[in-house]
């Protein structure tokens, strides 16, 4: 391949290495690059296109990390030849994965501590429309709006879900797949009630969400502990420790609380695993609107051919968590099955705020509140780690993440995450220690960091001195 046609152009809005990574995905999407193809060393591509080298090494690292190269240290870099292997037909796998164009969603916030996790920016959710939608609903509520709710979601909301998905996350799914459900944990709920029991055996990725964590533990199933690392969940370890399981529980697009997406030739295997077991794979998808660099890989839904996976969004980030909505995607011939539960479950609960979120979708302010979020909080991540830079230097390490809301950072101490957090925690600030979200024990500690909640550069700088003066007294 002609390597000047990878060139970035400076006149365009987009970041050099940004380009540089979308011409690289086109050119494998587009079988211009093959699997097994070697790639320029950074140091020959740098100097052949006049770019800095540190331009060139972040696209191939993002490259390497989503799974498209594999970097082989002194034998050089390839085009990763699983991306040939595991997704007959290979390529039309690889262009399916890499077209859709997802339209993004947005959040809000108020007053929390410092750091605080799992919130969104409260303080620039839009009340105004918000409060307009919501009157309009509660003047115009009629007698089918006021009698029991269906249990599986207002149906417009569900139409918008679907429609939403279709453009943003690579989904094709009608509105009867879709049911609303209270939160993410009633999501899981449905899914135990209607696919599972107790006794059940299931991968869970090491570390992962808490919460679900112990939902699913409390509702009987035996969760398998499978380790992460910078190409997502060990597919492999998973088919060694536990093949037979009867589900898993993935965050492919931005590991909770790792950040990194899962490859794609592991979400090939995965897929691949889950047909041949008749396993479940429960897809939690509950921040992918959040992405700085570059589109997210559509979801694992998206090449889901074998009918295996549930996939599952939530409104708590991109809207508020206390909403508690949030949404199951199901496979169209467990539709049934689905609908016959939900039926006897509490469902998501009052029509008033799902037909609000239903016209707040309709009416294009949720892909308005998206696009703004996602500036504001690619700005307000900025203002994290610039301040945790000044104030910790080569002390402390920042992983990179292309989206979410947290950052995880490693710090150069013998001292455990864990004493450092509740140090912090016990000053009111709401830092979380890496190994508490782990399963099995790991000498890899880490500090989690919420940063939707800085909205200015000032109020990180004065979070990250009173940090690092507990830290350093610890
Ligand atoms: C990994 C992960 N999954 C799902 C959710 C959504 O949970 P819920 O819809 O119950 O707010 C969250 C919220 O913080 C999360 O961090």
């Amino acid at each position: 391949m002609d390597i000047q046609r990878l060139k970035p152009s400076r006149e365009h809005d987009a970041p050099l290495y940004l380009q540089l990574y979308r011409r690289y995905r086109d050119a494998i999407a587009t079988g211009k690059l093959h699997p097994g193809d070697r790639v320029s060393s950074v140091r020959s591509l740098a100097s052949a296109l006049n770019l800095a080298r540190g331009t060139v090494e972040m696209a191939y690292q993002m490259l390497t990390s989503e799974g498209y190269f594999l970097a082989r240290g002194p034998a050089g870099t390839i085009v990763s030849p699983r991306l040939g292997n595991l997704g007959e037909p290979g390529h039309a796998t690889v262009s399916r994965l890499l077209s859709p164009a997802p339209s993004r969603l947005q959040a809000e916030a108020g007053q929390v501590r410092p750091f605080q996790l799992g919130l969104p920016a409260l303080d620039a959710f839009p009340r105004k429309t918000w409060a307009r939608l919501a009157g309009h609903n509660l003047r115009v509520l009629d007698a089918a709006a006021m009698s029991y709710p269906d249990p599986v979601g207002y149906e417009p909301l569900r139409r918008a879900i679907a429609a939403y998905l279709g453009i943003s996350r690579g989904i094709a799914c009608t509105h009867e797949q879709v049911f609303v459900t209270a939160g993410y944990r009633g999501a899981l709920e449905l899914v135990c009630r209607t696919l599972l029991r107790a006794g059940d055996a299931g991968w869970y990725e090491d570390p992962g969400y808490i919460f679900a964590r112990q939902f699913l533990t409390r509702a009987g199933m035996r969760l398998e502990p499978v380790p992460v690392d910078e190409e997502g969940l060990n597919v492999d370890i998973g088919q060694q420790r536990a093949a037979e399981a009867r589900f898993a529980v993935v965050t492919p697009t931005h590991q909770s609380p790792m950040g990194v997406a899962l490859s794609l030739p592991r979400r090939l295997q995965l897929l691949e695993w889950a047909s041949h077991r008749q396993a479940w794979i429960i897809e939690d998808d509950y921040d992918s609107e959040f992405r700085y660099h570059g589109r997210p890989l559509p979801a694992l839904k998206s090449l889901d051919r074998d009918e295996r996976v549930l996939y599952t969004g939530t409104f708590s980030k991109v809207l508020f968590p206390g909403l508690r909505l949030a949404y199951l995607v199901v496979p169209e011939p467990q539709i049934e099955r689905f609908t016959d539960s939900a039926n006897y479950l509490c469902g998501p609960g009052s029509i008033l705020p799902q037909a609000t979120v239903a016209d707040f979708m309709e009416q294009g302010h949720f892909a308005r509140h998206v696009r703004r979020m996602r500036s504001l909080y690619a700005a307000r991540r900025g203002y994290l780690v610039d301040a945790l830079v000044q104030a910790f230097g080569s002390c402390l390490h920042v992983q990179p993440q292309a989206g979410g809301i947290h950052v995880l950072a490693h710090l150069n101490t013998r001292c455990k995450d864990k004493v450092l957090a509740e140090a912090a925690q016990s000053h009111g600030l709401a830092v979380e220690a890496l190994s508490q979200w782990r399963m099995r024990r790991s000498p890899q500690g880490g500090l989690l960091m919420g940063f939707a909640g800085f909205i200015t550069n000032e109020q990180a700088v004065e979070s990250v001195q009173s940090l690092s003066a507990v830290l350093t007294e610890c």
